[in-house]
């Protein structure tokens, strides 16, 4: 078996607003995002359940190895399976979305997703076209004392993504953006969570997946402002009871705004780039210039992709090697260039 299947949350349901439940699971072993993004504190897979008087849906799945424990949790909050009316694919990559397919197989429920996610869903997961409707922007589904509205809001960050508004709890549903790789709180009210922690778990998120989209963020966001959420709800990380803190923080990272504040990316084979790098961070220093001087070879990726968001200045120091720029040097630049 492998590692994947072995998987385990035991997160229990929490029922947030009246018949809404957050569903997902936790993911404290989970290491690494995109084998790339490290996880000190694992991440979660948020899915939601909303039981109107008439019809229940889910919004969103989960990562693969934990679809058992989704229906575990669900099956008894609506008494049958086989009351599940619709499933909401906001975003169809498999953290999210791996459930669906074994989902489908034990239920009726409809597929809902965006024009592109359906056909996303039909290519990736298999599903039948007979079970899947694409909804339209803006088009709403009446569960009875429960209306949900979808909103396009493509590249976040792929082209298919989508928020579920609940009106009348005013509750939206954002997958990835606004997302933060925590295990440990299902709230960001929780005591054990300061606003400084989960400020910095968002803004890492926003740096490593949405920074690249940030012309489709700012859309996105205008469109978040407008419907005045009174719970912001991702897919990963804590749900957002007080959502103007995050609001605040996004207003600015998605309207690119910067500091003076200069990045020193450098790497050293004898320690004379090393000199001038710790020269150069002086004496901006000296100019009252916010300085972050990171040493190629053992940066954290995370704190860099952080501190990318904000920055006015990037420089970068390399010794000669094999007539070129140090390998390390090349990756980095790299990698600076996709994070955008
Ligand atoms: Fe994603
Ligand atoms: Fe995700």
């Amino acid at each position: 078996m492998s590692k994947i299947n072995q998987a385990k949350s035991h997160a229990k349901p929490v029922e947030f607003s009246k018949n809404v439940f957050a569903v997902g699971s936790k993911d404290a072993e989970r290491r690494f995002f995109d084998t790339l993004i490290s996880l000190p504190k694992g991440t979660s897979y948020n899915s939601y359940l909303v039981k109107g008087t008439l019809k229940n849906a889910l919004i969103d799945t989960v990562n693969p190895g934990f679809e058992d424990e989704l229906i575990g949790k669900i099956t008894p909050l609506l008494g049958d399976l086989k009351k599940l009316d619709f499933i909401i694919m906001n975003h169809a990559e498999p953290d999210h979305s791996n459930a669906i397919p074994k989902l489908l197989k034990l239920t009726k429920a409809t597929l809902l997703a965006s024009e592109k996610g359906a056909q996303m869903a039909e290519q990736y997961y298999k599903i039948p076209k007979e079970r899947i409707r694409a909804v339209k922007n803006n088009e709403t589904i009446a569960l009875g004392g429960k209306t949900l509205r979808f909103i396009y809001a493509p590249w976040l960050h792929w082209p298919e993504t989508m928020f579920t508004f609940l009106e009348e709890e005013k509750i939206l549903f954002t997958c990835d953006f606004f997302g933060g790789h925590n295990s440990n709180e299902t709230f960001d009210n929780e005591k054990t969570l300061t606003k400084e922690e989960l400020i910095r778990d968002a803004k890492e998120y926003f740096a490593e997946i949405m920074m690249p989209f940030r012309a489709m963020c700012k859309i996105a966001f205008q469109k978040v402002k407008a419907f005045s959420p009174k719970i912001i709800a991702p897919s990963h990380g804590p749900i957002y009871t007080k959502p103007e803190v995050i609001l605040e923080e996004y207003s600015k990272w998605v309207g690119g705004e910067t500091k003076n504040k200069a990045i020193i990316l450098y790497v050293s084979m004898w320690n004379s780039t090393e000199k001038m790098a710790q020269h150069l961070n002086d004496a901006l220093k000296k100019e009252g210039i916010e300085v972050r001087t990171y040493n190629m070879l053992d940066l954290n990726l995370d704190e860099l992709a952080r501190d990318l968001i904000d920055t006015k200045t990037i420089l970068l120091g390399s010794p000669t090697f094999l007539n070129s720029l140090h390998p390390l040097a090349m990756h980095y630049l790299n990698l600076v260039a996709q994070l955008k």
